[in-house]
């Protein structure tokens, strides 16, 4: 079984380049899909309140064997629990939903930046939840730089890591170069753009020269560019291939080739104006 590199988050815990995440799986198939990605080698599990199957995640988690301190689990606060007070409740029934003692990391899922409730005071909350040492690391998923600065001027706690949409269409750089300049660990949501960058011309040659396929070189340009990826597939031997990304290399005109392909195409909503919040 390959062995999965790590990164260091800036207080220090390691947290495994690859992951599978369960965004659209649904609940009746989470079990299953986590259990693959478990049997395959996967040892980082992302999922989310939103996601619907935390439930699944945990009894997946808890059910395989493995020992708990093996599997990094990561989990998001919903956007309908910004307050401070929402957000210690919502993150007690994450733990309850997962079954476990202690989670890996906890995210601010969205900004969320038009709402009434400032993400300044979710900011803290998230503090607060650090400091009890139930969570070993918090962060944020959907921050631009502006938000991060806030947070910066405002709390103590610099977030370990952002967790942004980048694939080859949205290469995201300068939210990139942010969180590198701050010790904040991007991590790349919608790798393969579900699937939208597959059938690039561009790719696919990378994919025949190399005698790979196109998800494996995108997702190895990713691990080469230092960030953390977890794709999504409810198909077991997707997610051996998407496993199988640590015995070849792109060159440095492979990898220029594919970030050539940017042209700032998200997939997702765009966090400066995206309020969308569960009634
Ligand atoms: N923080 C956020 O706001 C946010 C937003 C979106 C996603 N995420 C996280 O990022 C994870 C990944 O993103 P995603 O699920 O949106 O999309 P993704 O991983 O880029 O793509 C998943 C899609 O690609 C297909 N696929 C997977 N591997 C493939 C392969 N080797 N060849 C061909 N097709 C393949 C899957 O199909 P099958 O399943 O049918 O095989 C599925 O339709 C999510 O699961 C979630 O954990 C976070």
């Amino acid at each position: 079984m390959a062995t999965v590199p790590t990164i260091a988050l800036n207080n220090g815990v390691e947290i495994p380049q690859l992951g599978f995440g369960v965004f659209q799986i649904p609940p009746d198939q989470t079990v299953e899909a986590t259990r693959t990605a478990l049997e395959v080698g996967y040892r980082h599990i992302d999922t989310a309140e939103m996601y619907g199957n935390e439930k699944e995640v945990g009894q997946a988690v808890r059910e395989s064997g493995i020992d708990r301190s093996e599997v990094f689990v990561t989990s998001k606060l919903n956007n309908g629990f910004h307050r401070r007070d929402d957000a210690l409740r919502a993150f007690d029934q994450t733990m309850a939903d997962l079954g476990f003692d202690y989670l890996d990391l906890f995210l601010v899922h969205w900004p969320l930046p038009t709402i009434d409730v400032d993400y300044v005071e979710t900011w803290k909350a998230m503090e607060e939840i650090y400091a009890s040492g139930r969570c070993r690391a918090v962060g944020v998923s959907n921050f631009n730089p502006h938000h991060l600065r806030r947070l910066f001027a405002e709390t103590e706690v610099r977030p370990a890591v952002n967790q942004i949409e980048a694939h080859p269409y949205l290469a995201n750089d300068e939210v990139r170069a942010f969180d590198a300049e701050h010790e904040i660990v991007t991590e790349a949501w919608s790798p393969i753009a579900q699937g939208k960058v597959l059938d690039d011309p561009a790719i696919v040659a990378i994919a025949e020269t190399l005698g790979r396929t196109p998800a494996q070189v995108v997702l190895r340009w990713h691990v080469q560019r230092g960030d953390v990826v977890f794709p999504k597939s409810v198909t077991r031997q997707r997610v051996e291939e998407n496993f199988a990304l640590f015995d070849f290399e792109l060159d440095q005109g492979q990898m220029a080739t594919i970030t050539g392909l940017d042209r700032g195409e998200r997939t997702g909503p765009d966090p400066d104006t995206f309020d969308y919040v569960p009634s």
